[in-house]
């Protein structure tokens, strides 16, 4: 099927340019005008920049599928530079037995049980940094605390942990086209990956953790030993810089809307909600991508068979056709519905742990600081994957 180019729109918007990871939501909207499908011209793929489109592309697995590959290899017609994530890249009927695993050692029972574990570490992290007055927001509490609690939770040890951070950031940066920091990353993918895999096998594992109940399912018949160290991993790629990163850009929205901050200050039960709305407003995760098994259509639009499709998860949780004041912070709105864990069969099974760690982080702020000011200048990682920080110097001022 050929493009027809004369109804469809085209633009060269750069969704991994350093430029864009400043401020991508004025090339959003534009997009979001220009059609619900865009042919963005520098990589040859299609881009969905609007709520409905975006929702209904998620929720039909059939014709969009994720076994193309997350990011924008496309693995129809390259080969993968790793071996696909069993769950994240996947289709049905694999990803219909992997993801039974994984939902039923992240069910809700479970996360109760975390809650006040994660809580009080909060408080043991947050309490001294509000005493000191200033500090990173990135380096002492977004890049520590999910380090602290999640590799617990999946029952690694502590040793040699400051490999999950370039481990994290290595799964993410590879999203978009090469770029240094990627190829710095990789640099070090020698010793990381090796170190992961070992961290991964059933051995490794405390007994109890997310990781044993794992191989539980492997004793029952489920998976395979070599598809429950797959998704071990699985846990820890997509578990750790997603977290670190909206942790990070939560308290960076936060921090940007005094007013917003006063409301949760006021009320640090709102903790929760007001992660969502972080979340809705400037994502850690901009985007998702999806590939075309066979010819198929979006909003009318002809789409080719083995087509990458990018996804603008972001752009969605900004169109004013979906939500009121659409580019306003309001951590008191009804932001059930939002896309930025994804949607349909693929939303984000881990959903519930990372509210856990942000609330818990979010909370123990807001019951401490009445005021946060940013003091310093802020840059982003050149992450292709992810929208994340590298440094967010604050001052809090206490209650
Ligand atoms: C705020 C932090 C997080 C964000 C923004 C986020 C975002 C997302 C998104 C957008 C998807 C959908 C991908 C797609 O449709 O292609 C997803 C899937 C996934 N997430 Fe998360 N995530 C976060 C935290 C976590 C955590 C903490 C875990 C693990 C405990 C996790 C594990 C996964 C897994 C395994 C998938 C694949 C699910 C599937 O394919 O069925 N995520 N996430």
């Amino acid at each position: 099927m050929a493009v027809a180019a004369a109804r469809v729109a085209s633009s060269d918007f750069d969704p991994f340019s350093s430029e864009t990871r400043r401020n991508p939501y004025a090339a959003y909207e534009r997009l979001r005008a220009a059609g619900p499908v865009v042919r963005l011209t520098r990589y040859d793929i299609w881009a969905v920049p609007g709520f409905a489109e975006v929702k209904s592309v998620l929720e039909d697995h059939a014709n969009f599928s994720s076994a193309g590959g997350a990011g924008l290899a496309n693995y129809f017609k390259q080969k993968p530079w790793r071996p696909p994530s069993i769950i994240l890249e996947a289709d049905p009927p694999l990803h219909t037995r992997t993801r039974a695993v994984l939902a039923r050692v992240l069910s809700p029972g479970v996360m109760r049980r975390l809650a006040d574990e994660f809580k009080a570490r909060a408080v043991t992290l947050i309490d001294p940094l509000v005493e000191a007055g200033s500090f990173d927001a990135i380096r002492d509490i977004a890049e520590v605390f999910p380090i602290s609690v999640f590799p617990d939770a999946l029952g690694i040890d502590q040793e040699g942990r400051e490999n999950f951070l370039t481990y994290g950031a290595m799964v993410f940066a590879g999203f978009g086209p090469e770029n240094d920091y990627f190829r710095e990353l990789m640099a070090k993918a020698a010793t990381v990956l090796p170190w992961v895999a070992a961290k991964c096998q059933r051995q490794a594992l405390r007994p109890g953790s997310f990781g044993a109940q794992i191989y539980q399912a492997v004793d029952a018949g489920e998976i395979s030993e070599e598809e429950g160290a797959l998704l071990v991993r699985s846990l820890l790629s997509a578990g750790l810089d997603t977290t670190i990163s909206a942790i990070g850009m939560s308290l960076y929205s936060l921090a940007r809307a005094p007013a917003q901050w006063a409301v949760l200050a006021g009320n640090p039960t709102l903790a929760r909600s007001a992660f969502d709305e972080t979340l809705r407003y400037d994502s850690a995760a901009p985007f998702v991508f999806r590939t075309t098994p066979h010819e198929t259509v979006i909003a009318g639009v002809p789409i080719d068979g083995h087509e990458k499709i990018l996804l603008l998860v972001a752009s969605a949780n900004r169109d004013a056709t979906r939500w009121e004041r659409a580019d306003e912070l309001d951590i008191t709105r009804r932001v059930s519905g939002h896309v930025g864990f994804g949607v349909g069969i693929h939303g984000c099974v881990g959903q519930m742990v990372a509210r856990l760690e942000a609330e818990a982080v979010l909370s123990a702020l807001a019951a401490r600081v009445s005021r946060i000011e940013i003091t310093g200048d802020v840059a982003y990682r050149e992450s292709t994957g992810l929208r994340a920080l590298s440094c967010l110097p604050l001052r809090v001022i206490p209650k």
